[in-house]
């Protein structure tokens, strides 16, 4: 019988899956990855009216729209005087798509790839599908990702370090200085830096930084996305951006697993791209009142929690059995060890959920919390 090939043996589904699956009905959800806002409405009138006019039945070019990857590159441009050529940029079937083409194309088999721990799921499992060997790494107090615990870990079979900022699951952001670090890291060490962007305009405090913009060479890829910026994580719309060798490298895995992203979602990306930032900034501001909500109630359970200054998750540090007991009491949260071993200890709370549900769930947290101490 053929058997099952072994990259994919290595890879099991996402526990995250399985808390869902343990909640009752009717229980509040802070598992969510995902902005609980509608997708602006010019990015969906975008969609209807190429669709109505049928731009978008066809294949688009493999890299994707000259108008988007214009847009794109302009976004860069405007937001961080950053100059990337259109012609250097993939449009994904949504970040996950374009974290996939980094390590595809530069990870051999036996390769490592340094990844944060705790962090993003895929990457474990990307590198695994790529037939390479995760490195998981530990995280500061703060949980951000330290460049010297980095570069420590690098060894000749480095091949990919990921930066991941804001952070899932942590909503930790990592500084200017850190950032400058990781370029010369990967300038240094002739390793790839693969920069996960995809929550850069989700930030409370400070600013994002790309390491793209200090790096002398073109050691470092930048993943970003529609999805969680512009609440399209329906409409499969991310991007891989870096040095024309790479993108044609990338190109050549997106070309023959996916063809092209999807046409109505580039011309909704472009709009939103383009369009008014309102709905972008609103979202961002709620979700600050939300962080600083949970963090107060948190506290107010006698939590420790480092203050995250991006995404739309928390990370407590919580006691043992606190979260199968915040489960039966109705609340859905992640055991952190679902985002890797260092997150033992830990759980995942997002709050892209109602301002209401999320303060009954605190009141139940402050039970559970007492219950189980
Ligand atoms: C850190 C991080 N990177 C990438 C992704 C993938 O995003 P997309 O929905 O665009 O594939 C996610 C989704 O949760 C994420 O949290």
């Amino acid at each position: 019988m053929t058997e099952f090939a072994n990259r994919v043996e290595q890879v099991s589904i996402s526990g995250i899956r399985e808390v869902f699956e343990a909640a009752g009905e009717d229980a509040i959800n802070l598992g969510i990855g995902q902005p609980d806002f509608p997708t602006p409405s010019h990015a969906r009138q975008a969609a209807i009216e190429a669709i109505e006019n049928g731009r978008a039945d066809a294949y688009t070019s493999n890299k994707g729209t000259q108008s988007l990857r214009e847009a794109i590159s302009t976004k860069y441009d405007r937001e961080y005087s950053l100059e990337i050529d259109p012609e250097d940029v993939i449009a994904t079937s949504g970040g996950s798509e374009a974290l996939h083409l980094v390590l595809e194309a530069h990870v051999d088999p036996g390769e490592e790839v340094i990844i944060p721990d705790p962090g993003f799921v895929s990457y474990d499992a990307l590198t695994h599908i790529a037939g390479g060997t995760p490195k998981p790494v530990p995280l500061r107090d703060d949980l951000t990702l330290d460049p010297a615990t980095v570069e420590e870990a690098i060894t000749d079979d480095t091949a990919v370090f990921v930066v991941n900022s804001p952070a899932n699951p942590t909503g930790a952001v990592q500084s200017e200085a850190d950032m400058r670090e990781f370029a010369r890291i990967a300038d240094e060490h002739d390793v790839l830096c693969l920069s996960d962007e995809v929550y850069e305009h989700i930030v409370f405090e400070g600013e994002h930084h790309s390491p793209m913009a200090f790096a002398e060479t073109d050691n470092v890829v930048v993943v970003s996305a529609c999805s969680k910026t512009y609440s399209m994580t329906g409409w499969r719309l991310g991007w891989v951006a870096g040095s024309n060798r790479r993108i044609e490298r990338m190109l050549r895995v997106h070309q023959y697993g996916q063809a092209c992203a999807s046409a109505p979602a580039q011309y909704a990306a472009e709009a939103a791209l383009t369009g008014p930032h309102d709905p972008v900034d609103e979202m961002v501001d709620t979700f600050e009142r939300r962080r600083d909500l949970v963090l107060d109630g948190l506290d107010d359970a006698g939590l420790e929690v480092p203050t995250p200054s991006g995404a739309f998750y928390v990370m407590p540090k919580v006691p043992d059995g606190w979260c199968d007991e915040v489960l039966e009491r109705g609340v859905v949260v992640v055991p952190g060890d679902a985002f890797g071993a260092n997150g033992e200890g830990y759980a995942r709370l997002s709050y892209a959920t109602s301002t209401e549900d999320l303060k009954e769930a605190l009141e139940i947290i402050d039970d559970a919390t007492t219950a189980v101490r």
